[in-house]
């Protein structure tokens, strides 16, 4: 696949193409730019990966499906990289705006995170949202549906602000909501470092999912003030702030209290990808597709897979595969970055990689496709084949242990056991062109840069190093020499400790014997060679 046609796959899965319909005049912010300290990673924390996507690509999936404004990112930390993965995920943006990223260079707090994105919001010409959705770039668990409901509580209360809470039995860690009175309205959020002893003992968290009314959320951000445990500015400071001015600030509670994981560590970055995954399947049975063992078989966030496909046990599914309907998937293979066609059949433990399998072929036991290959229809590479770069022609089979890197092979043809194509001199690759209908023996070894005419025969053990005209025939192989009864004599020998039957080296054989017997023994055996040994 190519890199456009990967990013064109991954745009359209983080955007989903089932979602609901955008939401007028909403904005959406998404911090990124914090560091993660509690990851312990040399890696930004948003671009660790659950289910095979970056942390950050699910907030920003999520805004790209509601936000009927622009999505802003707000990068900071190792902004280069976060940026990089960002762009390449939402290029082409599927007819949405694309993503807009902005930067802010110190981390000075989730506040002073959203007050970047301003200019953004703030351009002439342009109207400025309504309301905004403020995403923390560290909840991948976070539905669709859940904002949805956010934002229909935001508007049936009239409030100015609206927060996701969560109740959890081990609210560490977690800002915690105070409530003016048990079950009553939310009067501000106080972080777990800032807390007293008796805020810690409430288990409402703050899940970092913030609906903001537009002519609210700047001027409150404006007046925050950093003195709390971590000299920041909070984002969750302006909750107070809008009760302080007589402001509604309304909350919804979580009903499964997993969707609001935040991932700080590496133990809440497992307890997320085992959710995720276990959704994912659930998502892909319910679509259709029959898994033997679930628990087992591991598809990555980005994975589209067709209607009455077989996944056996210890399958993983990568990236932005594509596997079409029908298709059968045998224990232990791991498939990334392919698009594979309806019906085809991989047998136990293949390596797919950045390759595209069109449908009815049939691959494995013990495949390895490196990037850049192309079967073509009811193509055949059966056990112990390596290929990259290279495009198999419809109907063509390479069936036993072979390595074709850098070849065009066409139709119909027979790639013998063994075959090697010799595509690198040890500093520069060539390329292998095999025509239509071609049979290549048994361990032919074609050195590259060579071509094989349509219709041709190799005659197997053939080194071919020249090129190689339509319907001819080549063999190339040292003449065999046969003795009759050397065998046994030698046997005799060494069980009697007698003489060396004649004939056993080169040493004893006299240029005059040469002379006399080859020439006759070669000319009969090519003849016989080229009858016999076209054999596959
Ligand atoms: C935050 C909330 C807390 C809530 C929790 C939920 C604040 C002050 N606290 O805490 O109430 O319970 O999330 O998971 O908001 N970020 C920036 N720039 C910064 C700092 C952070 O962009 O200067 C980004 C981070 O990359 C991250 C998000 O903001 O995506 C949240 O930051 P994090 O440090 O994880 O906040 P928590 O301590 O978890
Ligand atoms: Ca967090």
């Amino acid at each position: 696949m190519s890199r456009t046609e990967k990013a064109a796959v991954s745009s359209a899965v983080i955007l989903d193409s089932d979602h609901g319909p955008t939401v007028p005049g909403l904005a959406v912010v998404v911090m990124a730019a914090g560091l993660g300290k509690r990851m312990r990673s040399k890696h930004a924390k948003v671009l660790h990966e659950v289910a095979g996507r970056a942390m950050v690509l699910y907030s920003i999936g999520l805004g790209l499906r509601v936000a009927g404004h622009r999505v802003v990112v707000v990068v900071g930390h190792q902004s280069d990289r976060v940026r990089q993965v960002i762009e390449a995920a939402t290029a082409g943006g599927n007819g949405h705006a694309s993503v807009a990223i902005v930067e802010q260079r110190e981390q000075l707090g989730t506040g002073h995170a959203v007050l970047q994105s301003r200019p953004v919001f703030m351009t002439k010409g342009r109207p400025i949202p309504a309301w905004y959705l403020i995403l923390n770039g560290d909840t991948p668990l976070l539905r669709d549906e859940t904002v949805r409901r956010l934002l229909r509580k935001h508007q049936e209360e009239k409030a100015t602000v609206t927060i996701l809470t969560a109740v959890l039995e081990d609210p560490s860690g977690y800002g915690r909501v105070v409530r003016q009175s048990a079950g009553g309205v939310v009067a501000r959020i106080v972080e777990d470092r800032d807390a007293s002893p008796a805020e810690r003992s409430i288990k409402e968290i703050n899940v970092g999912t913030y609906v903001v009314d537009g002519e609210f959320l700047f001027s409150a951000l404006d007046k925050l003030d950093p003195s709390n445990a971590q000299g920041e500015y909070y984002l969750t400071d302006i909750i107070h702030a809008a009760v302080a001015q007589g402001r509604r600030v309304a909350a919804v509670v979580l009903d499964n209290s997993d969707e609001g994981l935040g991932v700080n560590t590496r133990g809440q970055l497992a307890e997320a990808e085992q959710v995720i995954r276990r959704q994912i399947r659930q998502r892909w049975l319910d679509a259709g597709v029959t898994m033997i063992d679930p628990a087992s078989t591991w598809i990555d966030a980005g994975v589209a897979i067709g209607a009455d496909t077989i996944l056996y046990s210890n399958v993983v599914l990568e990236g932005a595969t594509v596997l079409g309907q029908e298709c059968v998937v045998r224990p232990g293979t791991r498939i990334t970055d392919c698009v594979v066609g309806n019906g085809v059949e991989i047998l136990d433990h293949c390596i797919l990689r950045d390759s595209r399998i069109e449908e009815g072929s049939t691959l494995g036991p013990f495949v390895h496709l490196r990037p850049g290959v192309i079967v073509r229809k009811k193509g055949k590479v059966g056990n112990f084949v390596e290929m990259k770069k290279t495009e198999l022609g419809e109907g063509s089979k390479a069936n036993h242990l072979s390595y074709l890197g850098d070849a065009k092979i066409g139709k119909d043809v027979n790639i013998g056991a063994g075959t090697i194509t010799c595509n690198y001199d040890g500093a520069r690759k060539f390329e292998t062109v095999i025509g239509d209908g071609v049979f290549l023996g048994s361990d032919t070894q074609l050195i590259a840069p060579v071509t094989v005419g349509a219709g041709a025969i190799v005659a197997a053990g053939t080194t071919v190093t020249k090129d190689v005209p339509q319907d001819a025939l080549v063999i190339a192989r040292v003449p065999q020499v046969t003795r009759e009864g050397w065998a046994a004599r030698r046997r005799a020998m060494i069980a009697g400790n007698q003489r060396q039957p004649a004939g056993a080296d080169h040493k004893e054989e006299s240029d005059n014997h040469r002379a006399k017997h080859r020439p006759s023994v070669l000319k009969s055996r090519q003849k016989t060679n080229a009858k016999k040994s076209v054999r596959g």
